[in-house]
């Protein structure tokens, strides 16, 4: 395991030396749009983050600079001088940037199978985070999603996992690196077995046995300890009826105590509410059960009182406190954070790298191999670069779409607009095709004018429970924060994993366009395997892109033949709604198995 190289004098003297107050305000995470940097420095505040499409001004680098410095400057500002960690969920890329290089969403990369593709990736990754001020990434998501119900299934490496644990010592040791200029703090998530939970449920239940949580759900937690992870996320599921934010077994027993984790562990936002209808109680038991720092945007201010209140009654042991303290202060020392300049002096500031050209040939290249081959009768694929090409469908021309959540705004974003830089699927054909037109329907198109087609359709973006798929009562969704008065009861996105039934816009225009005798080629924008089969049968080919991301040239590269599909599933695709099988199951009869993928040499 690697060694965490931390100052410890310099840690115990600080401990010794600060206040409760002191020390429970390095506990807390609060959000920017709920604290300023007055009170960042009045409370002691340890961190601050941005939630999913919380951004500065016109969200350019230079104005996550300015935010962070103000932050940095204040913490700064105190007696003892310890400088605050900013943490964002740059999940694929530095995603909540305008103009950032925007990778495939976890579910393509799985199926590319490539762990030194994940090791560029977080490269890349760093330096646009660095180049925003950003210090802590809330990545990588270690997720097994076992049901593609799930509204996070595009968050997920596969759903076994042996990809999950060959990727997740890989990204996080490429994203710490040697923890000097060119390294950010990374956060393994959700511990643990949020992808588990009984029919998908977003922060549901994951009814599993103590052997098929740790082969399932915990194993890709070890190489990422291996790797030296510095922070954890706790999850907001259950285990088996018991909340993870509240699990001591969980949290301290096993993850700090048998598997040796030496960072903290962050809990998920305002996760600690779900443990009682009390927030006091609900502080105690979080406290007690392990997390040590608090993510908590809306309540952090009276958070800071509870921990008070229990100290003083010794509901909360002081060595709880100081346990939580030290964690939180070895890791920032580890990172160096005590020697950093201030975020706007760091190498990679402002650097021209972000969203650069050489940055989106490394998303490229993942593009392509992230591309899973289903159906490819008559050799359709691969298209002739002087054919006549009708592109249609209307994920064709959406880099919105092809980027899915988690993509500047919280849900995501339709159109162009706000996807800077980067190619749709569209632009990407247009580039090697000169005789290639975009037509969105397809019902009006004269038949004779195309020799093929190319339909690209699919999923609009989502995140979290919003992307679930539910039925019957579980089909509202409670989501948002009250920080923009949002929480509220949202419906999920749909209540049938049948494309047909969520889309069928999609299915139309498919049908539309084989009505008038044009063989069509199918690319499906999704950030799951769906149920097809009409889709499919009506295409003479069939490609999985996934959420692909802002480069969508490399769909493109493919589809003309100019690499081949090397794509798997690393997800089984299902032949009726009401299958959800996964590798290795007993029962075993997927429309198209784990592992599965053609290409232009089979
Ligand atoms: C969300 C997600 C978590 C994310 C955090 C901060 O609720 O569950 O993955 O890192 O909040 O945005």
């Amino acid at each position: 395991m690697r060694e965490l190289i931390v100052d410890v004098e310099r840690v115990e003297a600080l401990i010794a030396e600060m206040s409760l107050d002191q020390k429970i305000g390095q506990m807390v995470q609060a959000e920017r749009s709920t604290i300023s940097p007055d009170e960042v420095k009045a409370h002691h505040i340890g961190s601050v983050l941005s939630g999913g499409g919380s951004y500065p001004g016109d969200n350019r680098p230079e104005d996550w600079l300015d935010m962070i410095d103000a932050y940095w400057d204040a913490s700064l500002d105190t007696p003892l001088g310890i400088p605050i960690l900013y943490g964002i969920d740059a999940v694929h890329g530095n995603n909540n940037v305008r103009g950032a290089t925007v990778f495939p969403h976890n579910i393509g990369l799985g199926c590319a199978n490539d762990p030194d593709l994940m090791a560029r990736i977080a490269q890349v990754t760093v330096r646009e985070v660095l180049a925003c001020g950003v210090q802590w990434v809330f990545a990588p998501s270690l997720a097994v999603a076992r049901d593609n119900r799930w509204g996070r299934c595009c968050e997920s490496y596969s759903e076994d996992p042996e990809i999950v644990v060959s990727y997740a010592g890989r990204f996080v040791g490429a994203l710490q690196d040697d923890l000097g200029e060119d390294s950010v703090i990374a956060c393994a998530k959700h511990w643990v077995g949020d992808g588990g939970t009984t029919y998908g449920i977003d922060q549901g239940n994951t009814e599993v046995t103590k052997a098929e949580l740790e082969n399932i759900h915990i194993a890709p937690y070890y190489p990422a300890i291996e790797a030296g992870v510095l922070t954890i996320m706790a999850s907001y599921n259950c285990w088996n009826g018991d909340k993870c934010h509240g699990h001591e077994y969980l949290l301290t027993h096993l993850l700090k105590g048998e598997m040796g984790f030496g960072g903290f562990i962050v809990s998920d936002w305002e996760g600690i509410s779900q443990l009682s209808s009390d927030y006091g109680d609900a502080v105690a038991l979080s406290v007690n059960a392990g997390i040590d720092m608090f993510m908590l945007p809306e309540t952090w201010r009276k958070f800071i009182g509870h921990v008070r209140q229990h100290v003083e009654r010794q509901t909360v042991s002081m060595d709880r406190i100081d346990d939580a303290v030290r964690r939180i202060l070895s890791v920032k020392s580890a990172y160096g954070l005590f020697d950093r300049p201030k975020p706007s002096q760091s190498y990679w500031a402002g650097h021209r790298c972000f969203g650069s050209q050489e940055h989106r040939e490394v998303a490229r290249d993942a593009v392509r191999k992230s591309l899973v081959l289903l159906k490819n009768t008559d050799g359709l694929l691969p298209l002739d670069r002087d054919a006549r090409i009708l592109v249609a469908g209307k994920s064709a021309h959406n880099r919105g779409y092809q980027c899915g959540g988690w993509t500047v705004e919280w849900q995501g974003v339709c159109g162009n607009d706000l996807i800077e830089g980067g190619t749709s699927i569209w632009e990407g054909i247009a580039n090697l095709a000169p005789q290639a037109v975009l037509h969105t329907g397809g019902a009006d198109v004269d038949a004779g004018a195309y020799d093929v087609a190319v339909v690209a359709i699919g999923e609009k973006p989502y995140a979290e429970g919003l992307g679930d798929i539910r039925s019957g009562d579980d089909v509202v969704v409670e989501v948002g924060s009250q920080i923009s008065g949002l929480m509220k009861l949202q419906e999920a996105y749909g209540e049938s994993l049948e494309l047909a039934e969520l889309h069928p816009e999609d299915l139309q225009t498919i049908e539309d366009i084989r009505a008038k005798g044009i063989p069509l080629v199918v690319v499906l924008v999704s950030g799951r395997p769906l149920v097809i089969n009409r889709e499919l049968n009506a295409a003479s080919a069939f490609v999985a892109a996934w959420l692909p991301g802002s480069e969508g040239q490399g769909v493109a590269d493919v589809l003309f033949g100019d690499c081949d599909f090397q794509g798997k599933l690393s997800f089984s695709w299902p032949k009726s709604e009401d299958e959800n099988t996964n590798r290795g199951d007993e029962t075993y009869q997927p429309l198209f198995p784990y592992g599965y993928g053609l290409s232009y040499s089979d």
